[in-house]
């Protein structure tokens, strides 16, 4: 029977290369893992990789560096909206602390009962950070971020949309989620697989704002990657999809370290199905305590390597 398992990864638009660094690696605390560049289109563009400190699934969070490029997007409805990370339950205080000590302007929330608190990438993008007990994906503690307070990783994803039915219907139906665990205004939650933590979809009804950008653009959410396990469910899964009418999904694209396939929800978000293979993963061309540390390029960009690199701004972790 086929199935999701939780999250794999976030994929984010940003705007320059070192501010995002600098906003993940040395305030948010995350490791450094994977520096490379995107896979499609000829445009060289960074593709850069944080995660925990295993570089666990689901605990990885990617971004291109779009500003380089003139490439600008617009935060919108009928889009993936924010990064939902999980933080240890007792660790409100301590970020809220750390994030305004870095000239990060972050606001308490309350959602489903729970104290939240809500700040921005500097590219615009929605973060949240949601406190969890039980939640034993070990953090990094990177730049001074103490193991008692690190990120466990992905919490899960927030998209808003103007009509959440056809939305609900999909991840039930396509996504296996377990319907509404939680509804609070015009938020409603769901949980896609059958893993503990990170795993999350958060649903906003925005009838408000314009159609969000769904093509790379600075300072928009590109897609949210689910776990598939293995490639013979992440095929099954796909047919599955195409079968119920959503054929705008793609081939199966090899990203090196995972192989994917992508699909339009109807939500608009763009969902994508990761499977790290036996020939992925992080360490298939680093040792673990390298990652990193080497730029990185596909074969099919090899004989480009020096004009890609002159190309993109360097940066500093
Ligand atoms: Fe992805």
């Amino acid at each position: 029977m086929s199935y999701v398992e939780g999250s794999h990864h976030v994929t984010l638009s940003v705007g320059r290369a070192q501010e995002d660094v600098d906003f993940h690696v040395k305030i948010l605390g995350l490791r450094f893992i994977k520096r490379t560049v995107l896979f499609d289109g000829t445009l060289p563009i960074y593709h850069l990789y944080y995660s925990n400190a295993n570089g666990d699934p689901s605990s990885v969070v990617t971004t291109f560096p779009w500003a380089q490029a003139g490439f600008f997007g617009k935060r919108g409805t009928n889009q993936a909206r924010e990064v939902l990370l999980s933080i240890p339950h007792d660790s409100m205080n301590y970020w809220h602390q750390r994030l305004t000590e870095h000239d990060v302007e972050v606001t308490n929330i309350e959602r489903f009962g729970q104290r939240r608190l809500a700040f921005r990438h500097p590219s615009g993008i929605e973060y949240v950070f949601v406190g969890n007990t039980g939640d034993e994906r070990v953090g990094h503690t990177g730049y001074g971020v103490p193991q008692e307070h690190a990120i466990h990783g992905i919490h899960g994803i927030g998209i808003h949309v103007a009509t959440p039915d056809r939305m609900v219907e999909f991840a039930n139906e396509s996504f296996f989620a377990k319907d509404r665990l939680a509804e609070e205004g015009d938020v409603a939650a769901l949980q896609i697989g059958n893993q503990k933590h990170g795993n999350y979809l958060e649903l906003t009804v925005n009838r408000t704002d314009d159609q969000g950008t769904w093509g790379y653009g600075a300072g928009t959410y590109h897609h949210f990657a689910w776990n598939a396990s293995t490639l013979e469910n992440q095929d099954d899964v796909k047919f599955q999809i195409e079968g119920r009418g959503y054929t705008d999904i793609s081939e199966l694209k090899d990203r090196k370290y995972f192989k994917s396939v992508y699909v339009r929800t109807p939500g608009g978000a763009l969902f994508e199905l990761a499977v790290t293979h036996s020939e992925g993963g992080w360490t298939c061309d680093e040792s673990p305590q390298e990652l990193g540390t080497r730029f990185q390029l596909p074969e099919q960009f090899e004989d480009r390597r020096e004009e890609i690199f002159a190309r993109l701004e360097p940066i500093s972790i």
